[in-house]
């Protein structure tokens, strides 16, 4: 038997990929992990539906930002909920051009510059073997975790995350823009006693916009 919730138990950092293309692509990982320490390899997982996956597997190129706990929501709503193949994630998005590829550095706190030496296809994701070409301090911010995200910022995971857990059985309401789940039991207030006026937290859409779950 596999409990989903099991996987809540692993600890990840919190992670922006993004990559050049005719349209610059970039998605929220948190499934970046260090392999190796001399001249250092790293790993991560991209969904093999997602805009990001198919330019790093053309480019063999990507920067990974380092999420802080200061990082604005805007940043994990527009890259981790949206899909590059159908709007331009960077319109709004301040970003430098750093070694040829397009870097997001507002209130993150490093970044990489990788180069891909191996992709493994990992059923429904590929696992992108990745060489660090550049590595840079930006300040002392303190990165986010996963467990950050999830407690503080009270965020989901699309149903692309490899750590994706089941919400049928959840008592509570889903915001369509974001994945934002409003979880009953877990509040003091239940969502329907909420205020009109309250807003999603983490993408500000109108209560009345929420979907009821199961
Ligand atoms: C907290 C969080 C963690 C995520 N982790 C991953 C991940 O490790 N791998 C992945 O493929 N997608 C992950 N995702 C989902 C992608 O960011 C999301 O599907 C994105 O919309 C893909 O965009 P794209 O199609 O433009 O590449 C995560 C999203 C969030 C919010």
């Amino acid at each position: 038997m596999i409990e989903k919730q099991v996987f809540r138990n692993i600890s990840y950092g919190m992670y922006l990929v993004t990559t050049k293309g005719d349209k610059n692509g970039g998605c929220i990982i948190n499934t970046l992990s260090q392999v190796t320490s001399e001249n250092p390899l790293v790993t991560i997982s991209l969904n093999k539906n997602n805009y990001t996956s198919e330019l790093v597997k053309l480019n063999k190129r990507f920067a990974v930002s380092i999420i802080s706990e200061e990082t604005d929501n805007n940043i994990i709503t527009t890259f981790g909920y949206q899909t590059g193949k159908t709007i331009n994630k960077f319109e709004n998005i301040a970003y430098n051009e750093i070694s040829d590829l397009p870097v997001v550095t507002d209130k993150m706190s490093a970044y990489l510059i990788c180069e891909v030496v191996n992709i493994v296809d990992a059923e429904t994701h590929y696992i992108f073997i990745s060489r660090v070409v550049e590595a840079k301090m930006l300040n002392d911010l303190t990165p986010m975790t996963y467990k950050y995200y999830h407690d503080v910022r009270k965020g989901t995971s699309p149903k692309n995350a490899p750590t994706f857990v089941e919400e049928e059985k959840i008592d509570g309401y889903r915001c369509p823009i974001c994945g934002y789940v409003y979880d009953n039991s877990k509040e003091s207030i239940k969502f329907e006693e909420l205020p009109e006026d309250w807003v999603c937290p983490i993408c500000m859409a109108p209560k009345n916009k929420f979907v009821k779950l199961n």
